[in-house]
């Protein structure tokens, strides 16, 4: 079924430089960070989460130098709901042509008996001063629910009232372990939309984990019930198993408009050299049949499916290579190749390296081209990392 009335704009918080730099073996250097926040603000995302200010001092002159550089959308710093936490926010942020303050606590009885040792009526006293305190530095304050999806959902509006009060305009609802069920999760949104006291004028969010595999599903979910925001990763890293991952939500919003009647404003086309950038720097790897961008996305083995799409491609692909960045035509890269082939394979694998590194690079590209028939996109991305043998 296709309508003409226009999409409900879905904003894209990506969480890639925080939540998922945060993961086992997601790390990144100040340089690297800033690429990939670059890579970002190509792609079009609303807003950035850049880091974590009061974490370390890297991370603090990290988010710096990300807020002083983007110009293009909001750049967010997450902080405890502390004032220490709050002023090194307010520090990091201090250039962003757009800064956002992302404060949060946890609101589910087993994080503040356990990890708190807070009660309820202190959680929402400390959520709202903090909100108050980071609204004398910042119009565009966030505060976060930790652990929504285990939480008594009046407690989370009664919380989320406190905060609206106290000026806070995003309101985000994690599901922190990714213990959440589409369903579920869906009317969750719905319930704390409809009953939070001054709800009708903020924007409500949601943050979701995928311990059960379900971080895409919940948040397409809550994008049904009501979310007008989706913190997502590229290729999904994050702790434990990881965030929702951006480009599997921002596709199912573009190939189903029909459906969800939503979409974002993002450039797809930068999505795989994002999700190659971020598979660079991390040094992880992206599993072969991930979805959008895995090695197998567009690969056809059966005899079957190889013949239909000859025929005419829609008949096994819902969408094309090239509307994530694939190119369909990509030249073959061998030692009849020259530097133009090889310097524009690069910036599709969103690689940049700068004049000095290509000279050498490109040598060894030849040297390498001069043994192997073809050579592959990995080795071109093992020659950049200075990995090859
Ligand atoms: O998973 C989570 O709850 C978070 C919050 C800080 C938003 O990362
Ligand atoms: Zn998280």
């Amino acid at each position: 079924m296709t309508t003409d009335s226009a999409p409900r704009m879905i904003r894209i918080f990506d969480t890639t430089l925080r939540d998922g730099e945060q993961a086992p073996g997601c790390s990144m250097n100040p340089r690297e960070k800033l690429e990939v926040a670059r890579r970002l603000e190509k792609l079009g995302v609303d807003i950035m989460e850049a880091g974590f200010p009061a974490s370390s001092p890297g991370d603090l002159e990290s988010v710096k130098t990300i807020a002083g550089f983007i110009k293009d959308c909001t750049v967010a710093g997450l902080c405890r709901c502390v004032e220490k936490d709050i002023d090194a926010g307010r520090e990091a942020l201090a250039k962003a042509a757009h800064p956002r303050i992302h404060v949060f606590l946890a609101t589910s009885p087993i994080h503040m008996e356990y990890k708190l040792r807070m009660t309820p009526e202190q959680v929402e006293e400390q959520a709202a001063a903090a909100v108050r305190y980071a609204r004398k530095f910042c119009s565009d304050v966030e505060f976060s629910a930790e652990d929504a999806s285990r939480s008594d959902p009046d407690f989370v509006c009664r919380v989320f009232g406190a905060a609206i009060k106290a000026g806070a305009s995003t309101l985000n609802i994690p599901d922190t372990v990714g213990y959440a069920m589409p369903g579920e999760f869906g009317r969750l949104v719905k319930y704390i939309r409809e009953h939070t006291p001054g709800g009708e004028g903020v924007q409500f969010s949601v943050h979701v984990h995928n311990d059960l595999g379900l971080a895409v599903a919940n948040s397409l979910a809550a994008i049904q019930n009501g979310a007008g925001q989706i913190e997502c990763t590229i290729n999904g890293i994050g702790e434990r198993a990881g965030n929702a991952s951006l480009e599997e939500i921002v596709m199912a919003l573009r190939v189903r408009k029909d459906y969800f009647k939503a979409d974002t404003r993002l450039d797809t086309a930068q999505i795989y050299g994002a999700s190659r950038l971020v598979s660079q720097v991390t040094g992880v790897k992206v599993q072969p049949n991930k979805a959008i961008v895995g090695d197998n996305a567009f690969a056809h083995e059966a005899g079957i499916h190889q013949h239909g799409v000859l025929a005419n491609r829609a008949t096994y692909e819902i969408m094309t290579p090239e509307s994530v960045g694939i190119s369909q035509n990509q030249m073959v890269l061998g030692k009849h190749s020259g530097r133009h082939a090889f310097e524009d394979r690069l910036k599709t694998l969103g690689l940049t390296v700068d004049a000095p590194a290509m000279e050498t690079i490109f040598a060894e590209f030849k040297a390498l081209a001069d043994k192997k028939k073809v050579v592959s996109d990995r080795d071109i991305e093992a020659l950049v990392m200075g990995t090859a043998a």
